[in-house]
């Protein structure tokens, strides 16, 4: 059963259901806030074809009610639900999701849909959503329209509209109901400005508890951050254009641990240019204090960011303002604009037309416009500030693979992050947000200490337990980074005596003399014999050097360690390309040197993958 732990009966979706006379439940499995977002949007939609929705998180739901559903006449459950790392639900759909791969519940009378959110690029390709959908409907439960899946790679938001679209019809038909045609621009929250609170009552940026930041309590996480001192900050290429850099966290006296193979999250900020340029457009004063409250008395969610906190702190700390807007907010931005040509433009984008999701996918997504371009492009759009504030989604931490050992540094945490910055089709230069960020933190001699709010996030991709297992690492650009963390690990190892398997690194960048990061350290390696190196450079010469065309030539080799003498292999990096390109290589070296059938290879790497003897730590 789900939520043993919770006895309120504040966990009753079906209660809330009746009590507020509503007959549609979407629930959302969520970690980025799309899910929310989309499981959002359905609810509110509802209310056109006579279903008045509710948002709901498994995790706060008694989610056995859900055979009580069919008591409530016209009901339906929808699902929401993301994909993340190794095929994996989101935190908050585990329980969940465990609950109905061990249980035999007779879901009969069941009126549900499913919405899944993944991104192609990775391998289990939205199979939470998937799974959901399947073994709803094997436990007796009624598929009211069919699964739709979304792909963060491509253009998720085109997915969904074009899946809603022909979601509802399907939903009128099932109940046989017609739509209201009642439009469905309601606020969602209801704003207050210069609320009657003392100032030491205000939000300055933390992201749950109020002073969190100031008065520091362990212990730290995603809703607790932990304020860490950065000591040092230094650039890892040698020339070149591009930026890459070490940082080191100092998390001292924190009761933070970590291991090797572990993420960093960062809290970034945004930057204070494109802030104040918001407020010049639209003209506020973003240092007005507002509360935004939920209009809805049975949302668990209040408002939709810490309240009351300026202007300034909520687009500086708490909403994503570089993101491709999507289509409601257009939709919602028409009744701000005056020019009629500039209203059929966002009219255009905002509906499910091929020519308007056409146009779409070139001005807002291929043109790589956010909410700031948008309003300097379309001069007579004034949107109303606080209602930005509630349409635009919250800013995420961004992770960081951990590029060192705690076993050689207890207290300080290495990152390895390359500075985000390049041009867009429109003639703008667009700034990663944290590592723009990252990149300002600079600790200075004497100077104050510099902090960003940090956590760590624990992960599968772990060194070997047994010092002696050979091992393979394969990372090229930044995937390099928590590799260091495990060679520093085994150095570490065989200077206490130990014996060591082979350690074996396949790195590749750009030109050597340019982004050849930790060379010298690496070098080090190699001689004190810790570690075998193999280098790419693939801009060196003529054609194309990758890491993959060295693990071609060296395909034996690969074989003793995984085949021959039980090896691991890692990889870590982009997931769009190099991964990909990697996995092909390691089944096409167990097919041909384990003289396998294809068919047997790719059982033999999917067991390696179960056994953790094939990890992956990607990202796009
Ligand atoms: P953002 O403001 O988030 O902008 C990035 C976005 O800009 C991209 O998603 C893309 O949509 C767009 N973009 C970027 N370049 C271009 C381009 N040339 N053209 C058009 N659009 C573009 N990063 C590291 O550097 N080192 C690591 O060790 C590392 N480890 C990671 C581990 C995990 C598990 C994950 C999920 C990510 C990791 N990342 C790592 C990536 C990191 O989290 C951030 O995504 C990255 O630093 C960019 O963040 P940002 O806020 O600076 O950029
Ligand atoms: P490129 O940028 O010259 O194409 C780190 O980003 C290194 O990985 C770069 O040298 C990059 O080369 C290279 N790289 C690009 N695509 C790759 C792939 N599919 N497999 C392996 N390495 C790749």
């Amino acid at each position: 059963p789900t939520n043993l732990g919770t006895q309120s009966t504040d966990n009753s979706f079906i209660k809330k259901l009746k009590s507020s006379g509503r007959s549609l439940v979407v629930f959302y499995g969520s970690q980025t806030g799309t899910g929310e977002e989309f499981a959002g949007r359905l609810a509110k939609e509802g209310i056109r074809y006579h279903l008045k929705g509710m948002v709901a998180d498994p995790e706060e739901c008694d989610m056995e009610e859900l055979t009580n559903l069919k008591d409530i006449p016209n009901s339906l459950a929808v699902f929401c639900l993301a994909t993340y790392g190794e095929g994996d639900p989101t935190d908050n759909a585990m329980e969940f999701y465990e609950w109905l791969q061990n249980s035999d519940t007779d879901f009969t009378g069941l009126n549900y849909a499913v919405f899944g959110l993944g991104n192609k690029t990775y391998e289990h390709y939205n199979e939470v959503a998937k799974y959901v959908d399947k073994r709803l409907a094997e436990l007796g439960a009624t598929r009211v329209f069919e699964l739709g899946l979304g792909d963060d790679d491509a253009n998720i938001e085109d997915d969904f509209i074009t899946w809603k679209d022909r979601f509802w019809p399907a939903v009128c038909e099932f109940y046989g109901i017609e739509a209201t045609g009642e439009d469905v621009s309601v606020r969602q929250y209801r704003l207050t400005e210069n609320p009657d609170v003392g100032s030491d009552r205000i939000y300055t940026g933390e992201v749950a508890r109020l002073h969190s930041l100031r008065n520091q309590r362990a212990p730290f996480d995603a809703k607790n951050p932990f304020l860490a001192t950065i000591k040092v900050n230094r650039e890892l290429h040698k020339s070149g254009e591009r930026s890459c850099m070490h940082i080191e966290f100092d998390i001292e006296g924190s009761k933070m641990r970590y291991d090797t193979g572990d993420h960093l999250a960062v809290y970034p900020v945004n930057s204070e240019e494109l802030v104040n340029k918001l407020g010049e457009l639209l003209n506020v004063d973003l240092d007005t204090v507002i509360i935004l409250t939920n209009t809805d008395e049975e949302s668990s969610k209040k408002h939709p960011f810490p309240c009351p906190c300026s202007y300034r702190t909520a687009l500086t700390h708490y909403l994503d303002i570089t993101c491709n807007p999507r289509t409601h907010i257009l939709k919602e931005l028409i009744e701000y604009t005056k020019d009629p040509e500039e209203q059929e433009k966002l009219r255009s984008m905002a509906s499910t037309t091929p020519e308007g999701k056409e146009l779409y996918n070139q001005w807002i997504i291929q043109d790589n416009r956010n909410i700031v371009h948008i309003l300097e492009d379309l001069k007579s759009c004034k949107p109303a500030l606080d209602h930005l504030c509630e349409l635009l989604p919250r800013l995420q931490a961004r992770y960081y693979s951990i590029s060192s050992s705690p076993k050689v540094y207890p207290t300080t945490v290495h990152i390895t992050a390359l500075l985000v910055q390049y041009e867009t089709p429109t003639g703008r230069t667009n700034k990663g947000v944290a590592t723009s960020w990252l990149a300002t933190k600079m600790p200075s001699e004497g100077g104050l200490p510099v902090t960003a709010p940090i956590y760590i996030r624990r992960s599968q991709f772990r060194l070997p337990t047994r010092a002696q297992t050979p091992i393979i690492m394969i990372g090229p650009g930044t995937g390099l980074a928590p590799f260091r963390g495990f060679i520093q690990e085994r150095n570490q190892l065989k200077e206490e005596g130990k014996v060591i398997g082979d350690t074996i690194l396949y790195f590749g960048c750009r030109r050597k003399a340019e982004d050849f990061i930790y060379e010298e350290e690496l070098n080090e390696y190699v001689k004190k014999d810790v570690l075998t190196m193999h280098v790419a450079f693939s801009r060196d010469q003529a054609h194309k050097v990758y890491v993959t065309h060295l693990l071609q030539k060296n395909m034996d080799e690969i074989w003793r360690v995984i085949g021959e003498n039980n090896g691991h292999l890692y990889v870590c990096g982009d997931a769009r390309n190099m991964a990909r390109d990697v996995h092909d290589l390691v089944l096409k070296v167990v097919q041909e040197k384990g003289s396998m059938t294809e068919s047997a290879a790719q059982d033999y790497v999917k067991k390696m993958e179960a056994q953790k003897r094939y990890s992956a730590d990607v990202w796009s």
